[in-house]
């Protein structure tokens, strides 16, 4: 249904140029044109080949740059010696275990990072973040620690990260420990229901590979009081996979089949959760024996089947447009790169820009200390949140709340495609991440590229004078996939000063089932 994604950027600033518009007078007697404009284009392609050196040195130490293989793999062995964390290595690791999840780099403070890239300062020490799943509990949690500093030395400790909460809590409850065991009671749900889901859906969800359905739902968990209580509420519903043809398709958030189940799955003994209802076309039951009954009755209403079909591929089908088998204009590099880069620090410099790169397993591409013509204009400039909330008549779209950042952005920025993600001629940097105590590089999943936006930055025509000043922009560009969204992240900077931060959505939307739901939009059909 809809893609209402809200993206929060910290540190946003745009500097802008905004000149004075002088009112256009008519010319009454207008001398000859210029010619000369006609040769701006000429001027720029000098036969002598560019002195430019696409190699830049950074003039500091990229004091926010990801932490390295070697220092992610101290910290892991660091906190494996530490008996009282109860580690389990993140590859033998249960939901009844203590794990490792995500190891990154606290960035360093402000305050320090100042008096180092301003006055000369001392290097600010470095410090990783290791986030923790605490599963050997009957309350699992997760909690993010500092340790530090690097390199390991004896004087190294690990604490809860509080300071960096609003909270004041580094630690939280996770709900969500028991996923295997959530996907066992989905199906255990079904058996019982197994002719009913037949008869209305004509398929089945038993847990083998020829299943039809794939059972998931809300995200995040609900809790409700149900006498005095606190529970932990599951709505599911039933998403068709993508099958034959089209089974290559990454289209089953297309494919919801309209019934629903509510299951109260507090605690972590799943002999003690309860199914507590059913809905289908917008009919509540409370019971799976009301359910039955209703279905059973000769009233019972049964909707039209929501199936998958070439309509879910995204390969070209229909009548192609006139024209459309020849070769598009193509955007060419002619006397090299004009921006340099020093990769291994990740600083770059593009006219009168500069700033530092890093990556992150949580929110992907960061930026700091970007200067303009030497002064620095935004310290830190990254996506903090992306929240994916639906909206629908029935209980998963409307309490689906997707927070990105949980599966990182990290993990799914995916290498580029030259010449359709970014121009051919970009140049590409790899990002790294440390999840589950592995350390992984994906390639090539950034790019730096100058481009023509296709409007001028400033014209102007008179009787004497025609200006003209071409409009050429320098992109960072990082793509993350997150399930079925693909999230398109510009980093922007233009010639006037000006720095604009650009997120385009992509992907599969997360559909609703159209039965009932005509004020929310329809998912087909
Ligand atoms: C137009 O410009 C020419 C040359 O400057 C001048 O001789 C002529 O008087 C001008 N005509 C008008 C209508 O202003
Ligand atoms: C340590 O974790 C294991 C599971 O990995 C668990 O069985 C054991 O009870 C835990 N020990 C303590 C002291 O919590
Ligand atoms: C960074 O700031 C926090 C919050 O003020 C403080 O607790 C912490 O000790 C500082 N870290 C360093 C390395 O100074
Ligand atoms: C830590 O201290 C011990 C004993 O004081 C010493 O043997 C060891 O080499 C030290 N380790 C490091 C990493 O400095
Ligand atoms: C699912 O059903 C099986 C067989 O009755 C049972 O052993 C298992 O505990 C059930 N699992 C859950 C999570 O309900
Ligand atoms: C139900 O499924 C069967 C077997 O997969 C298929 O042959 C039949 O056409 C389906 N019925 C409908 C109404 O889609
Ligand atoms: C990216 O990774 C590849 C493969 O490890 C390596 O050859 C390449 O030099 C890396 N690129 C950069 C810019 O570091």
């Amino acid at each position: 249904m809809l893609f209402p994604t809200a993206l929060v950027f910290a540190g946003l600033v745009t500097y802008a140029l905004a000149g004075p518009h002088a009112r256009l007078k008519h010319p009454k007697n207008r001398t000859k044109q210029p010619t000369e404009f006609i040769e701006i284009l000429s001027s720029f392609s000098s036969s002598d080949e560019s002195k430019f050196n696409p190699v830049s040195v950074a003039p500091k130490t990229n004091i926010f740059i990801s932490l390295s293989n070697d220092e992610a793999a101290s910290v892991i062995s660091f906190l494996h010696k530490q008996t009282e964390l109860n580690l389990t290595a993140a590859a033998d690791a249960g939901p009844w275990d203590n794990a490792i999840e995500v190891v990154d780099l606290v960035q360093p403070n402000k305050t320090d990072a100042l008096h180092y890239l301003d006055h000369n300062g001392p290097i600010p020490a470095r410090y990783a973040l290791a986030r923790i799943a605490f599963g050997a509990t009957e309350e699992p949690y997760v909690q993010d620690f500092i340790v530090g500093p690097l390199p390991i030395s004896n004087a190294s400790t690990y604490e809860s990260l509080d300071w960096a909460t609003t909270s004041g809590s580094a630690k939280i409850r996770n709900y969500n420990a028991d996923e295997r065991l959530i996907n066992q009671w989905n199906l255990n749900v079904t058996a019982t229901v197994a002719d009913i889901v037949l008869d209305l859906l004509n398929g089945t969800a038993t847990g083998s590979k020829d299943d039809d359905f794939d059972i998931w739902g809300i995200d995040p968990l609900w809790m409700e009081e149900i006498d005095g209580e606190q529970r932990v509420i599951l709505w599911n519903t039933y998403w068709h996979y993508p099958s034959g043809k089209n089974a290559i398709f990454d289209a089953e958030t297309l494919l919801p089949q309209g019934l629903f189940f509510k299951s109260d799955i507090t605690g972590r003994d799943p002999s003690k959760w309860k199914v507590l209802g059913w809905l289908y076309g917008d009919i509540f039951y409370s019971t799976t024996e009301e359910f039955r009954k209703a279905w059973r009755s000769p009233h019972f209403v049964k909707y039209k089947l929501n199936l998958p079909g070439d309509w879910i591929g995204t390969d070209q089908t229909g009548e192609p447009f006139p024209g459309d088998d020849i070769a598009p204009p193509v955007a060419v590099q002619p006397n090299g790169q004009r921006f340099s880069v020093d990769e291994e620090q990740r600083y770059v410099e593009w006219m009168d820009f500069s700033f530092y790169i890093t990556f992150t397993r949580d929110t992907g591409l960061r930026l700091f200390d970007i200067k303009y013509k030497g002064q620095r204009i935004i310290y830190e400039l990254g996506l903090q949140e992306a929240v994916a909330h639906y909206a629908g008549n029935d209980p998963v779209q409307s309490g689906t709340a997707y927070m990105d950042t949980f599966y990182g952005f990290g993990p799914y920025a995916f290498e580029l495609v030259p010449g359709y993600d970014c121009p051919t001629y970009s140049q590409f940097l790899n990002g790294t991440f440390h999840a589950s105590e592995v350390s992984k590089t994906h390639r090539n999943n950034i790019c730096l590229f100058e481009s023509d936006p296709g409007y001028l930055m400033q014209r102007h025509s008179s009787s004497s004078y025609l200006a003209l000043t071409k409009n050429i922009v320098f992109t960072l560009r990082s793509v993350s996939s997150i399930g079925n969204y693909d999230y398109i992240f510009d980093y922007v900077f233009a010639l006037d000063g000006s720095i604009e931060t650009i997120v385009r959505a992509s992907g599969y939307i997360q559909s609703a089932y159209y039965a009932k739901n005509n004020h929310y939009g329809k998912s087909h059909g």
